[in-house]
């Protein structure tokens, strides 16, 4: 069964052309959850927030609740937050470390690799018929660390995590490589969780590229919240976009990018005259990264979904952030913001009040956003809105390819990204084939083979 035939009517993200049925009707909603969730891969947390043995941290895919734990022996796992006795939460921390997760309702008790191990007056009452090895807690198909960040998903014919990223990889390389280049090293800072009421969809689609959203910021850029804080500086980010070319990126899984490509010199742009430490350090992290990456040093990254609900902000500032679903019309938002583990301190706090100051339910940033999201998500809900469809008819077929990044790409401001995440995400809901989900340039792309 695919999407109800008044729905397939008004959805032709070829033509621009997406129903507004989709981010309002229950229907939609709960096939999101059985058909979408319990196939792609999702982020459910980071390999910082899990440090020791024992460590643990709830986290969420989908609707349902999941625990990222780290067992006795450090291997990190994901098991559903359900007891197999009677489904009762067997974790309600947010996070913590234990030896055993010990169900509230009548004891059972589980290890830290997911096994059932307590089972009160088990002589008497289940010998001979429980088989302890059959009711492990239910663990995801296929988990993976891609450089600290921890990705699952439900589906064992799923593809590996490097084939479901594709050419979005060199994009998720730069949320979670060290600024001066080194693979890997970031480290969570912070999370920030709260429920907005708006569509899942609406906030994804936002971090694909959607630039052209710009007026809403108008009052912080005319303030001035960028990082350096320097008095007098406008605008929420500092001058290392200045001189870039931008740049937007489709692939056909349904990720999207808006990135940027310095110029040929790439040289570094001051922007922390007023502290010469932080200067040193930016400075030297420029410079490190172009001696190691040297050309592909210029992609600059700025901000991405990876299809379906997981966003990034790769410079500054720099995070993941989930965007779960609740309801049509209602979104858990679980931002986990991101430094150089072995970054000064100094370096760390200045970035920890900037991505306060941009992010989050108190971030001047997103407080513009969520303003839109939650009043597009009411305004769509009435019975004469959802007879008419929204337009994503900008920069239709305007788009070429560039040397340095693989994907659809365009020079141009576009709703490519976006119409690339509504096919992705049709080939979900009607029950596609996973090349149909990917694409078949995904499945052919030289990361798909790279070890994991
Ligand atoms: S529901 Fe967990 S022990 Fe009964
Ligand atoms: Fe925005």
């Amino acid at each position: 069964m695919g999407l109800p035939p008044s729905i397939q009517a008004t959805m032709n993200p070829d033509k621009g052309v997406i129903s507004r049925e989709i981010f309002v009707d229950p229907g939609v909603y709960q096939d999101e959850l059985k058909k979408l969730f319990t196939r792609a891969w999702l982020f459910v947390g980071h390999e910082s927030l899990i440090p020791k043995p024992g460590d643990f941290y709830a986290s969420r895919m989908g609707e349902e609740s999941v625990i990222l734990c780290r067992d006795k022996k450090g291997e990190i796992h994901v098991f559903l937050n359900s007891c197999r006795h009677r489904g009762m939460k067997v974790c309600r921390y947010d996070q913590g470390n234990t030896s055993l997760f010990t169900c509230p309702y009548h004891s059972w008790s589980y290890t830290t690799d997911g096994k059932l191990q307590g089972v009160p007056l088990y002589r008497t009452l289940y010998e001979g018929q429980l088989e302890r090895g059959d009711w492990s807690l239910i663990e995801v198909a296929k988990m993976v660390n891609y450089k600290g960040a921890i990705w699952a998903t439900w589906d064992p014919q799923a593809p590996d995590f490097l084939t479901y990223l594709g050419g979005a990889k060199l994009h998720l390389d730069q949320v979670l490589d060290c600024r001066d280049g080194r693979e890997g090293g970031s480290e969570v800072i912070g999370v920030q969780k709260w429920v907005l009421p708006a569509n899942w969809k609406l906030a994804a689609e936002n971090f694909l590229g959607d630039t052209y959203h710009n007026p809403s910021h108008r009052s912080v850029d005319l303030i001035g919240i960028g990082p350096s804080a320097v008095a007098g500086k406008k605008g929420r980010r500092d001058d290392e976009m200045e001189n870039a070319k931008h740049v937007w990126v489709s692939f056909p899984a349904g990720h999207g990018v808006h990135s940027a490509i310095q110029p040929e010199n790439n040289e570094y742009i001051e922007s922390y005259k007023n502290d010469p430490i932080i200067e040193e350090y930016f400075r030297h992290c420029h410079n490190e990264r172009k001696r190691r990456l040297g050309d592909q040093a210029r992609v600059t990254g700025f901000t991405a979904t990876y299809f379906p609900n997981t966003s990034s902000h790769a410079r500054q500032p720099r995070g993941l952030c989930a965007w779960h679903p609740h309801s049509p019309t209602s979104t858990e938002a679980w931002r986990f913001f991101l430094v150089d583990k072995d970054a000064p301190e100094n370096v760390k706090d200045m970035l920890r009040r900037y991505y306060m100051r941009y992010s989050g339910p108190a971030g001047m940033t997103e407080q513009d956003d969520m303003e839109n999201w939650l009043y597009a998500t009411n305004a769509s809900v009435g019975t004469i809105a959802r007879r008419y469809p929204f337009n994503y008819q900008q920069s239709l077929h305007a788009h070429s390819s560039n040397e340095f990044v693989p994907g659809t790409v365009s020079t141009q401001i576009t709703e490519e990204n976006a119409r690339g995440f509504y096919r992705a995400w049709g080939a979900y809901m009607n029950d596609g084939s996973w090349s149909e989900c990917l694409g078949e340039d995904n499945l052919k792309h030289p990361h798909a083979t790279a070890a994991e």
